[in-house]
């Protein structure tokens, strides 16, 4: 589980772990790893400082899981950043940036990690629910979108070893940072009404609901690969308009 310290990526880390899986979850720091490892208060749950955005961290990563885990049943590639900026305000350094964590990451998260699955296992992205976009939003959406992209073809690829490759699509999810870098309490407020206004549910999903989803697409699915799954109260389905 990459990216499990907060929000949705501690909730799948919880629910994995209240149906007695062992997992091993993922950030960048360690006063996070260790908040997360307490309100967790399960020995199930291993926690492991590694950035996506560094090939060395993942490579340590996959030696790490393959001594605690032995092999992998479930991956989740749940980390990402999003920074709103306009045209004018992207620089190549915040482009990089963004792509490096959510889609350079999650491809080589992968590349280290499928080889410890077995048969039956399968992977599981968190993307976003992009078929409705937002303004200052160009760099985060590709990114994602390329995510999306490439999970239908390693989708095909991992076909053969019996792993199925899905993906799942928030919308406005109610996380400690609404999925958006340095948010302000008040900028984040500003953001949770917007949400509530644009999603014809009428307001934001809760992390339990994405981790459902996720547990859905990595566990109970069986006849189902190569999908992005949206869970976003109806925000990308042009319901009402
Ligand atoms: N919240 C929303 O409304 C929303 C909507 C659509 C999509 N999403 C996507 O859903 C996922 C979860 O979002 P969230 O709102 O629950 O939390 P988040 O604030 O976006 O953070 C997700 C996790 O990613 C980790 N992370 C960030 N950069 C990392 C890196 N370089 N290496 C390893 N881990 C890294 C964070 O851990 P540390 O900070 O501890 O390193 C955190 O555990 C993200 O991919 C996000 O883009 C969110």
């Amino acid at each position: 589980m990459t990216g499990g310290t907060i929000g949705m990526g501690r909730a799948i880390v919880q629910a994995l772990t209240d149906r007695g899986a062992e997992v091993v979850f993922t950030g960048r720091g360690d006063a996070r790893l260790a908040e997360a490892r307490a309100a967790l208060d399960t020995p199930l749950a291993h926690p492991v400082r590694s950035d996506a955005t560094d090939t060395t961290a993942i490579a340590a990563l996959r030696d790490q899981v393959a001594d605690r885990l032995g092999g992998v049943d479930y991956l989740f590639v749940n980390q990402g950043i999003a920074e709103f900026q306009t045209l004018e305000e992207v620089t190549e350094e915040s482009w990089d940036r963004i792509f490096d964590v959510n889609t350079k990451g999650a491809f080589f998260t992968v590349q280290a990690l499928a080889p410890l699955m077995a048969e039956g296992g399968s992977i599981v992205f968190t993307t976003v629910s992009n078929d409705r976009i937002f303004p200052g939003l160009s760099a985060y959406s590709a990114a994602k979108e390329a995510v999306t992209a490439f999970s239908k073809v390693l989708a095909a690829e991992l076909l053969p070893r019996g792993i199925r490759v899905n993906a799942l699509a928030p919308g406005f999810i109610l996380t400690p940072t609404m999925g958006v870098a340095e948010l302000s309490e008040e900028q984040r407020a500003e953001f949770v009404e917007q949400g509530n206004a644009s999603t014809p549910m009428g307001r934001g999903g809760t992390v339990d609901e994405v981790a459902a989803a996720a547990l859905y697409l990595a566990v109970d699915a069986t006849f189902t690969t190569g999908v992005e799954l949206p869970v976003d109260g109806g925000f990308g389905q042009g319901l009402g308009e």
